[in-house]
């Protein structure tokens, strides 16, 4: 057994940041200033205001502000989701990591519906944030919570294998809080249809030369 010390969560946290995590048709890549209006564009949709219940419109000076602060965190991972060429497509998070891995949260979730019937890039999303979650993190438990109205996501919720737990108020809005455990997570018929998709994507590619 080696006796090199264990990395923390703030040090998973930021190797995270350094570098993008590859999968088969999206990459999740650390999020950047350089994000900021694409993101902001995405959030300000009337749809991701109303499911992400936003008191108001985001602007880049808010959203400046918000990344000093995630910055000196260390407990907190944000992503833009890119297609394979690099397109900005969506934005996700796994935050509130606890430095003894009992649990941490998804969320910030968006993806652009210009671009979410292309191909599943928001289930490899959810895929990969997972993996990390409780492959690199191996944490207890993965919380998210949910619209009470939002059955897209509770759709996409449950198909990764999290139960509802519970509801809670957000500013008179009920939200419903939902948990996922590693023994409930079941990622390899998902990753499946993900690389049938990815290997669908190479063939009409190959088609088109
Ligand atoms: C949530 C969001 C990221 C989903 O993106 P998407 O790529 O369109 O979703 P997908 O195509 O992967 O999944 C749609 C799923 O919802 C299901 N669905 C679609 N409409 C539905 C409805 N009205 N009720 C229930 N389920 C529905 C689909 O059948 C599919 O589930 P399945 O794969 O089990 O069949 C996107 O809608 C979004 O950005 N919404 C605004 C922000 C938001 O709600 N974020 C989440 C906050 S917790």
């Amino acid at each position: 057994m080696s006796d090199a010390p264990r990395a923390t969560v703030a040090d998973q946290v930021l190797a995270l940041r350094a570098a993008p995590t590859r999968g088969a048709i999206v990459d999740l890549v650390p999020y950047a200033p350089v994000h900021h209006d694409r993101v902001i564009a995405m959030r300000n949709t009337s749809r991701a205001t109303y499911f992400l219940h936003q008191p108001a419109p985001l602007t880049h000076e808010g959203q400046s502000r918000w990344f000093e602060g995630y910055s000196a965190r260390r407990d907190d991972v944000q992503w833009a989701i890119c297609r394979k060429d690099g397109t900005v497509v969506g934005a996700t998070a796994l935050y509130n990591i606890t430095a003894d891995r009992a649990r941490a949260e998804k969320g910030r979730l968006v993806v652009d519906d210009a671009y979410a019937r292309e191909a599943p890039y928001t289930l490899e999303a959810e895929l990969l944030l997972l993996d990390h979650a409780f492959g690199t993190f191996g944490l207890a438990q993965v919380d998210t919570c949910v619209r009470h109205d939002n059955g897209v996501m509770q759709s996409i919720n449950a198909r990764l294998g999290f139960v509802e737990v519970g509801a809670h108020d957000i500013r008179g809005v009920p939200y419903l809080d939902y948990a996922l455990t590693p023994d409930r997570y079941r990622p390899d018929a998902l990753r499946a249809t993900v690389a049938a998709w990815a290997r669908r994507t190479e063939r009409l590619a190959l088609l088109a030369r």
